[in-house]
């Protein structure tokens, strides 16, 4: 069989990782990328060129059998232009669902997913207004562009209105109930070309500053029906958007059941583990899924804890000393509230997962507090 080429809009360390996925199926990754540096370079090919550029849109698409995003905010003007050049999964939709918070909070509503009580906010008395049917503690979210907690303010009381209407009125904004949540999880599921659809185990997922620092898999002490709801709720989506490829969503558990926070149309930092802690990655199966061939196996291998490496690095040597401990670099200059890299810790038992991954912590540089600006 001849090499498959795929190409990938972005290029991070998730592309990076599909990157290296793909080697051992013979699929060549392709990324495109407006900026130099990238993670990708030293291992695949790479064009530097604006994803909104005719030209290098052209270059990219030339000889691909599929393309797909490893970014989420690449504009879904972009990707339909790519679109017309070779087969794109999940496609433009998808993509175009996850980057506004207010249409994938309505999607959701559509499906009968629960969401949290949330209200668009377009000017200052419309913020007050919000406030009023939402009520506080309430959570001001940028619609567009928001990630690892970026462009969120938290209001506590009224008098906080001011401050966060300062720091992000004038974009489109959605004011989202605060919900005292039991605990964060995610489910990944994964949606072949046929159709055919697989989920991981529901991991728990634990963040700070609104940035994930922890998964867990699978999730400790999960009650099967909630596992089944969170299946049932990505399934809905994946089925509504005809999709194709990995599908992470996060939740809340809470004590009003299970209410979906966000989903995003890529592979995704909760799933991680997989690398080591599943039969198939989230990577490979992607690339499966895309590139139209029989999806892996979901099931956990053993337990896992997966941290991640914000800002600053460890010693290398100490945490590989630790039993069961798997590093991951992404090659990227260290720098404050930047993910630099993961570190899963597999084990056959939960609680000795757990504990090793004490002691990898341990080594780690502890976590500023608060959502981030
Ligand atoms: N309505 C909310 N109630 C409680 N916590 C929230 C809420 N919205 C966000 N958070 C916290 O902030 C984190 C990041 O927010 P999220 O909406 O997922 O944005 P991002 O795109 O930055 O991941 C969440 O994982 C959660 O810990
Ligand atoms: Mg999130």
């Amino acid at each position: 069989m001849s090499m498959l080429r795929v190409g990938v809009l972005g290029a991070g360390q998730l592309g990076r990782m599909l990157a290296l996925a793909g080697y051992p199926l013979g699929v060549a990754c392709r990324f495109l990328e407006p900026g130099p540096g990238a993670p990708v370079a030293p291992l695949a090919e790479l064009l530097e060129g604006s994803f909104e550029d005719p030209e290098a849109l052209d270059r990219f698409a030339a000889g691909l059998d599929v393309a797909t995003f490893e970014f989420e905010n690449v504009p879904a003007g972009a990707l339909q232009a790519l679109a017309e050049r070779c087969p794109v999964r999940p496609g433009p939709r998808a993509l175009e669902v996850g980057q506004d918070r207010l249409d994938e909070k309505c999607f959701f509503r559509e499906l009968g997913i629960p969401v949290p009580s949330f209200e668009a906010v377009d000017d200052r008395a419309g913020l007050e207004r919000a406030v009023d049917s939402v009520g506080l503690p309430a959570v001001l979210k940028t619609r567009r562009l928001g990630y690892d907690g970026k462009g969120q303010v938290v209001l506590r009381e009224i008098t906080d209105l001011e401050q966060a209407w300062r720091r992000l009125g004038g974009r489109g904004l959605l004011l989202e109930a605060w919900v005292p949540f039991h605990r964060e999880l995610a489910v990944i599921a994964a949606r072949g070309l046929r159709g055919e659809e697989t989920f991981y185990p529901v991991v728990e997922t634990e963040h700070s500053g609104g940035i994930l620092r922890r998964s867990t898999a699978p999730a400790p002490d999960l009650d099967p029906d909630i596992s089944a709801l969170a299946r049932d709720y990505a399934s809905r989506i994946l089925g509504a958007l005809d999709y194709v490829g990995i599908l992470a969503l996060e939740l809340f558990q809470s004590r009003e059941g299970l209410l979906a926070n966000e989903m995003a149309p890529r592979v995704h930092n909760s799933a991680h583990w997989t690398l080591e802690g599943a039969e198939t990655s989230q990577f490979e199966n992607h690339l499966r899924a895309i590139c139209g061939l029989p999806l892996g196996s979901t099931s956990p291998v053993g337990c896992s804890v997966m941290l991640n490496l914000i800002g600053t690095l460890p010693d290398t040597a100490r945490v590989l000393a630790v039993p069961g401990a798997h590093l991951h670099l992404y090659g990227k200059e260290p720098r404050p509230g930047r993910k630099l890299g993961h570190i899963t810790v597999r084990a056959d038992e939960a609680s000795r997962a757990r504990e090793l991954a004490e002691r990898v912590e341990a080594l780690l540089e502890p976590p500023d507090a608060g959502i981030g600006g």
